[in-house]
């Protein structure tokens, strides 16, 4: 059991007081009533509430999907365009949530960030496995042999031990759909540079199982459910 203004304190609703403050000032509802004692006990885990009108749901760590538009930095410390921090309401940016792993300012698609450290890693390290999509527009038209060749491996100018896609295929005549399992500096964009073509434009589309079929909007985010979760950390072959 957690009390209510612990329980908002740990999801980025501010200070301690501040949470107290929040519940007393009636902004705060729990299961469609307006919650006004601070000290109310409640079970943590999945509770959905609301504060200042905006549905939440409780989570110990958060996890969300961001679809990143472009013109946006993942750094958290930009420099030429804004930070992708901004798309996230000020709960999210006080928990300290961080991109797992990084979008270039002009790739579109799937980002996820989160508070949790350990989930960085285990998503991010190519010994796990995660396979993340991306959809490439080409400058040139797809040649079979450039296909053949990210399969293959092509060597990029940072280690001469050679990067394969995991699948690679023509959707187009001037696009190509590259799934990798590691996520080195500019990978995709120096992938199909080294095979000879140019990268016009770039979008991921799933990260594991999470796709954006179903949403959210470009510069729109959402939690990341358990289940889903689960479904991204669970054991891959390979
Ligand atoms: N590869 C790139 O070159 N850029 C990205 O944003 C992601 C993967």
């Amino acid at each position: 059991m957690m009390r209510l203004d612990d329980l908002l304190f740990s999801q980025g609703f501010g200070t301690r007081r501040e949470c107290a403050g929040l519940v007393a000032a009636g902004r705060v509802r729990v299961a469609g009533a307006t919650a006004t004692d601070p000290a109310l006990d409640l079970v943590p885990d999945g509770l959905a509430f609301e504060v200042n009108g905006q549905p939440w749901t409780w989570y110990a760590t958060a996890l969300v999907l961001l679809h990143k538009p472009a013109g946006y930095e993942c750094s958290q410390k930009p420099k030429h365009h804004p930070s992708v921090m901004l798309l996230l309401p000020p709960p999210l940016r006080n928990r300290g949530v961080q991109p797992v792993g990084r979008l270039d300012q002009d790739t579109t698609g799937l980002l996820l960030l989160t508070d949790d450290g350990t989930l960085i890693h285990r998503l991010t390290s190519p010994k796990h496995h995660v396979p993340k999509v991306y959809e490439v527009q080409t400058a040139r038209p797809v040649q079979p042999a450039q296909v053949q060749r990210l399969l293959d491996g092509v060597v990029l100018d940072d280690d001469p031990r050679p990067v394969r896609a995991e699948g690679c295929q023509a959707t187009g005549d001037q696009a190509l759909q590259l799934t990798l399992v590691q996520g080195k500096y500019h990978q995709v964009k120096r992938m199909v540079a080294a095979v000879g073509n140019h990268c016009e434009a770039l979008h991921r589309s799933a990260f594991g199982a999470l796709t954006l079929a179903d949403g959210p909007a470009p510069g729109q985010w959402r939690f990341v459910t358990d289940a889903e979760r689960a479904a991204l950390v669970a054991k891959r072959p390979g």
